[in-house]
């Protein structure tokens, strides 16, 4: 097995969990960190005991560096992910791919044509609950699907928005509730239902009107490509984070994700199919699942092997999905979802 050298764009609140499932890994090392904040940067640099740079370009140019995590605010994916894969490096990117569709698709070009591999962390597709899911929708265990019910409640504060000042901006987040939180929950739905045809949502902002020009709430109806109905609600609004909530209604029976457990509800009564662990340090909302979102790259990169992970058309969907609730609500219409 070759060893692989990677570094980590953006120390802020996520990296840690990128941080974290690198050091996880067998034969891979964590090489440099980048920030423009010099004293983020040195703090986290000396901590892992790697290289520290303020440029991201100066980084590149290290010929060690095989793999580049982007954690990054959403208006710098775009340049980061092509430069990163100009200088040959593989690319695990969080999410959204970009902060719209015309960037995704300048990324997807770049990645077409690049030497490295582009993976989006979506990690909650990994979580045993989702997986559990699709499992069980694949067997058809409760019949066919008749719908999908989401509700995401979190809380967001005006201090959330302060502190990383690209949040809570058009330009630099290109919205916030959608393309930030509930992009995840909108992703798990279109991958169960193997995709959205079409969809008719309201965006709005309240409790968080004065410190965001972007939306706090949202909900939207969901036509599914595989002819069941969708039913989504999310606001950053709550003063908790509740954990997902997601019932999935079938012909012979019902789906439901609680507190993090999957349940399946039939005539014969309730049984667990999977429950989801949050490792330690890590928000629950977040979802557990960065160690294995990231594995699973790395693994296809050092076998080669066959593309589970998220990749460029995949993680466009749901942001083609956000972007669709984005002009319904400002059309009051129907949207198609080009697909
Ligand atoms: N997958 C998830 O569950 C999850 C959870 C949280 C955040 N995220 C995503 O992670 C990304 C980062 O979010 P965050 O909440 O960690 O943001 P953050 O504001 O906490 O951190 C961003 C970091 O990037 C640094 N930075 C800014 N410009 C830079 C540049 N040009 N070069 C190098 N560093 C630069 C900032 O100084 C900061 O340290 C976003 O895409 C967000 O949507 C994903």
């Amino acid at each position: 097995m070759m060893t692989i050298n990677s570094a980590i764009i953006g120390c802020g609140a996520i990296h840690h969990r990128h941080a974290a499932a690198i050091h996880a890994l067998p034969e891979t090392t964590l090489r440099a960190v980048v920030d423009t904040d010099p004293s983020r940067g040195r703090q986290w640099a000396s901590q892992y005991g790697c290289h520290g740079y303020q440029d991201y370009r100066e980084m590149l140019r290290d010929p060690a560096i095989d793999v580049v995590h982007i954690c990054t605010p959403h208006y710098l994916h775009k340049s980061m992910i092509i430069a990163a894969l100009k200088a040959g490096k593989h690319v695990f990117c969080e999410k959204p791919i970009a902060l719209n569709t015309h960037e995704a698709a300048e990324i997807a070009q770049a990645a077409a044509s690049a030497r490295g591999r582009l993976a989006v962390c979506y990690q909650n597709r990994y979580n045993p609950t989702s997986q559990a899911m699709a499992e069980a929708l694949r067997h058809s265990s409760c019949g066919k699907m008749l719908s999908i019910k989401a509700a995401l409640t979190w809380s967001r504060s005006e201090t959330y928005y302060t502190a990383s000042g690209w949040r809570g901006i058009f330009s630099t987040e290109g919205g916030s509730l959608l393309i930030n939180q509930a992009i995840h929950t909108l992703d798990l739905i279109q991958w169960l239902a193997g995709g959205v045809v079409r969809v008719k949502g309201v965006t709005d902002s309240s409790w968080l009107a004065t410190a965001i020009e972007t939306e706090d709430s949202a909900m939207a109806m969901l036509e599914l490509a595989n002819g069941a109905r969708g039913l989504f609600y999310a606001t950053n609004c709550h003063t908790t984070d509740s954990p997902l909530a997601l019932e999935i209604h079938c012909e012979r029976g019902t789906l439901q994700l609680r507190d993090n457990t999957l349940w399946r509800i039939t005539d014969k009564g309730r049984e667990q199919l999977a429950s989801d662990s949050v490792p330690e340090n890590a928000k629950s909302y977040w979802g557990s699942s960065h160690q294995l979102a990231i594995s699973d790259f790395y693994q296809a990169i050092q076998r080669s092997g066959t593309v589970q992970y998220c990749n460029v058309k995949q993680a466009c969907q749901s942001l083609q999905l956000v972007e669709a609730i984005y002009r319904s609500s400002q059309l009051r219409q129907w949207i198609t979802v080009s697909g």
